[in-house]
């Protein structure tokens, strides 16, 4: 609960939400410290080369968060790719925008920097004329479930065995209008 003086003082900042962080394109010279990220963040881990022609092809998608006073400090990225896939009821193919992968270090978490990540990325890969927009997550997974369902997914079906140590994921989809 706020007094007359409270919100009568133009210095007041909210709280809420923390803006020490920057979103911006990854660069190749970025791709080092995204995969450190990843490494330690998720145990999916990907070669030097899937990242490079994930940037290579989907470059405006491939975003990273950093810290204000250093650019080269990588806290989170997100990664798209685009797939086709043929429709239900034509031959037309349609284009699905995967969510490859997305993580923020632990250290930053809750800050909204996911959020940002997947608004500012979503409406990139969504240029490339998508249908939908696709994901997998482990079942366990609640806080990006949670982050997720959010942003409007839902879960579509399972996966079973979808991961290498056995456990099953979540397809969710989300469409594009
Ligand atoms: N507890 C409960 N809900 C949470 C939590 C938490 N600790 N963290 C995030 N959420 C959910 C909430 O719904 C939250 O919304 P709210 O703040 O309005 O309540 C929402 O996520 C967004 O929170 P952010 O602050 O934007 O998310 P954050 O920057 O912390 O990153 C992420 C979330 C990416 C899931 C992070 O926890 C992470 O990096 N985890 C490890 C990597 C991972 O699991 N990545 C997803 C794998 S699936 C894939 O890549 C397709
Ligand atoms: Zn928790």
């Amino acid at each position: 609960m706020g007094t007359d003086k409270d919100t009568r003082n133009d210095s007041y900042t909210a709280p809420a939400k923390d803006h020490s962080y920057l979103i911006r394109q990854c660069t190749f010279e970025d791709i080092e410290r995204v995969k450190e990220v990843n490494e330690k963040e998720l145990p999916e881990d990907y070669p030097f080369f899937f990242y490079k022609s994930i940037l290579d092809n989907f470059p405006e998608s491939f975003l990273v968060a950093h810290t204000k006073d250093d650019p080269n400090n990588i806290i989170g990225y997100i990664m798209w790719r685009i797939e086709k896939t043929p429709s239900k009821n034509s031959l037309r193919l349609l284009n699905k925008a995967h969510l490859v992968s997305i993580a923020v270090s632990k250290d930053h978490r809750k800050k909204g920097i996911a959020s940002a990540l997947l608004s500012k990325s979503m409406p990139m890969i969504g240029k490339r004329n998508v249908s939908e927009y696709v994901l997998e997550v482990r079942v366990s997974n609640y806080h990006a479930i949670n982050l997720y369902e959010k942003f409007e997914y839902k879960k579509e079906g399972i996966k079973k065995r979808y991961y290498k140590d056995g456990e099953n994921a979540y397809f969710m989809v989300c469409p594009a209008d």
